[in-house]
């Protein structure tokens, strides 16, 4: 019999609490009753994996098992994402955001970007590839781009940086041409030279001192996570946001996504393309 074959008593309404409570101290991320089906596979799925005889057991052993706190968490996260994911913000930040930065700033400095959350890479990538084919002062500056997530498995993909056709469809078949070469199975891997280019890092939105580790940054694009959040943890988030900007730096959000019940601290900025948040400079 494999550890899948095996009879596990259903999760109780305490353990599923248990659980969730669990994830949301890590992640600020809020799950509950309602989502009991996806609770469920997933944790069936990692008793299978850990050889754990009953929910009870497995919930005891996550307390003192990092590893096992880790894996957890990156089968809970959901990390849809794709290159060019809204677009309209790509422009923003090669039209408006980054001609006020570089007011600021000399030529060849330094202007850091960070994709928090990025998933498997294609935010982080994306900037790169926009900035490189529409920022006609790429070369003139020093940017760095940082990709940051808590899931370490979607890390780790975004460090190989190989996509399928989903990820890539929205971009021109000349950038897929210029910046990506075959890979097995009909992928396509990012070349080498982007793949250096961009550095990723873990860090959870909701940890102070882990944000803080990152360093201060220009441009922030915070898109698509804070929809799984609760009031709390988006405020939390945000607040390490704030202070992980520059003065003067932009936070650009999903689509879904507004600073107006989160926090007073930004100036609201509306441009042609995007409406994005400034913190403010002085
Ligand atoms: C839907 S993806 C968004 C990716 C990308 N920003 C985009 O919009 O395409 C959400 C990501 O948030 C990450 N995430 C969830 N909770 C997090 C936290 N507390 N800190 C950092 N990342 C988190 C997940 O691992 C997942 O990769």
């Amino acid at each position: 019999m494999t550890a899948r074959d095996r009879i596990i008593p259903a999760l109780t309404p305490e353990e599923l609490r248990r659980f969730c409570e669990f994830l949301y101290a890590r992640t600020g991320m809020q799950f509950g009753e309602s989502k009991r089906y996806y609770i469920e596979r997933r944790l069936n799925d990692r008793l299978a994996a850990t050889g754990a005889l009953s929910f009870a057991g497995y919930l005891n052993q996550l307390r003192s098992d990092p590893a096992e706190t880790a894996a957890v968490i990156n089968s809970f996260t959901v990390n849809e994402t794709y290159f060019y994911r809204e677009e309209h913000q790509l422009r923003c930040l090669s039209q408006d955001i980054l001609p006020e930065i570089i007011r600021g700033k000399g030529p060849g400095d330094r202007i850091r970007i960070w994709s928090q959350p990025c998933s498997t890479g294609e935010e982080a990538y994306s900037i790169a590839l926009w900035l490189l084919e529409n920022w006609r002062m790429v070369d003139a500056y020093n940017i760095e781009i940082v990709g940051s997530d808590i899931d370490t498995d979607a890390l780790a993909a975004a460090r190989e940086g190989l996509y399928g056709e989903r990820a890539l469809s929205r971009l021109p078949p000349a950038v897929i041409g210029a910046y990506f070469e075959p890979a097995r199975r009909g992928r396509r891997r990012i070349i080498e030279d982007l793949r250096q280019s961009v550095t990723f890092t873990e860090a959870n939105l909701i940890d102070r001192g882990g944000m803080k580790e990152q360093g201060v940054f220009d441009v922030i694009f915070c898109r698509n996570v804070l929809i799984y959040f609760d009031d709390d943890s988006r405020a939390r988030a945000v607040e390490h946001l704030h202070d992980s900007l520059a003065p003067g730096g932009f936070i650009c959000l999903g689509h879904t996504e507004s600073m107006s019940r989160i926090s007073s601290r930004f100036a609201i900025r509306r441009f042609d393309d995007a409406i994005v948040y400034q913190r403010p400079a002085g």
